[in-house]
């Protein structure tokens, strides 16, 4: 088989917990050939996409990435073309999207459902009832009737990621203006404004679902000195197992994942309330591979080599 990785670039990866890096070495592990490519070397000619591709070995011992020349190839020559640009989620995002829209291969994960689908609001879109409640708004008068009516909330940038500007606060703090001002641009953009639950300094279970199927789930806990449960601010991954709230999430959003060509796919769950559907670029396979002694990247690759199939028939 024959895979293409467009992701950012390879002096950003940090090998020790990035789950593309275990995934290009389980395919380099099989004999497939691997490329890479950053989304500025796609293009698209006569409707078709074609790419600036950089061929790589990728293995566990340093230096890690053996690249040779690039060369410019056709995104159909391609078996996979693995969409793995970390977020933000901005308008150079969906343009990718739009190229890969033109891919003439399968695309991990479909770029239609890429752009159909914004992590925070896809859950209001289609599943709001597994969603603690939830505001949109760049209203400061709307967040604090919000504030009123639920005590203790969240704000969040609608666009975030990695726990970037997510705070916590309540009814009558006086920094709420100020906080609402900063997180919409003075109502220029709408924030996320949501119940807070109490069960969050017991941690923010991110569990994986390949094909729409649960596969493994972490508990990340907040370290000491941050509410937030994002392992790049400090918080832990200890293992975990899915109660019967988390698998009536799965088994409710399994589907919608699947039709949409979402192969792999993180969710994030507090006490068995929904607030993230991570499409873009998720991670979690290194740390759940430590903690259960697993090698996750190999039953992904197992998966998406069966949808290639599935689509070749
Ligand atoms: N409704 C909530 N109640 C309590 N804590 C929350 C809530 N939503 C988010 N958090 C905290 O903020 C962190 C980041 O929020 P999240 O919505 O997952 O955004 P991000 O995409 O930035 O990870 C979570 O891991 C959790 O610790
Ligand atoms: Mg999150």
């Amino acid at each position: 088989m024959r895979h293409l990785f467009v992701m950012d670039p390879l002096s950003r990866i940090d090998v020790r917990g990035d789950s593309t890096y275990v995934t290009m070495r389980e395919a380099t592990d099989r004999g497939h050939g691997v490329w890479m490519a950053t989304p500025d070397q796609l293009y698209a000619q006569s409707g078709r996409a074609r790419v600036w591709a950089t061929p790589v070995t990728v293995t566990a011992a340093p230096p890690h990435f053996h690249l040779r020349e690039p060369l410019d190839l056709s995104t159909a020559e391609f078996d996979v073309v693995w969409m793995r640009k970390d977020p933000p989620f901005d308008l150079g995002y969906i343009f990718t999207t739009y190229l890969l829209d033109m891919a003439g291969t399968l695309v991990v994960n479909h770029p239609a459902g890429l752009k159909l689908f914004n992590e925070k609001i896809w859950c209001q879109v289609q599943f709001s009832h597994l969603q603690p409640p939830t505001l949109l708004t760049n209203r400061l008068d709307q967040v604090r009737g919000f504030a009123e009516e639920h005590r203790r909330i969240v704000l969040k940038p609608w666009d975030g990621n990695g726990g970037r500007g997510v705070v916590v606060t309540e009814a009558g703090d006086k920094n709420l203006g100020a906080l609402v001002e900063l997180l919409t641009r003075e109502g220029r953009d709408h924030l996320i404004a949501q119940r807070y639950l109490p069960a969050a300094p017991e941690g923010d279970k991110r569990i994986l679902l390949f094909d729409g199927r649960p596969v493994a789930a972490i508990l990340r806990v907040p370290g000491a000195t941050d509410h937030r449960a994002n392992m790049h601010v400090g918080a832990r991954a200890l293992a975990t197992e899915l109660s019967e709230a988390d698998k009536r999430i799965c088994d409710e959003i399994g589907p919608a994942l699947r039709e949409h060509g979402q192969c792999f796919v993180g969710i994030d769950v507090i006490d068995g309330w929904l607030t993230e559907i991570n499409v873009t670029s998720p991670t979690g396979l290194q740390q759940a591979n430590r903690l259960y002694n697993r090698r996750l990247e190999a039953e992904l690759m197992d998966c998406v080599t069966a949808k290639r199939e599935e689509k070749s028939q």
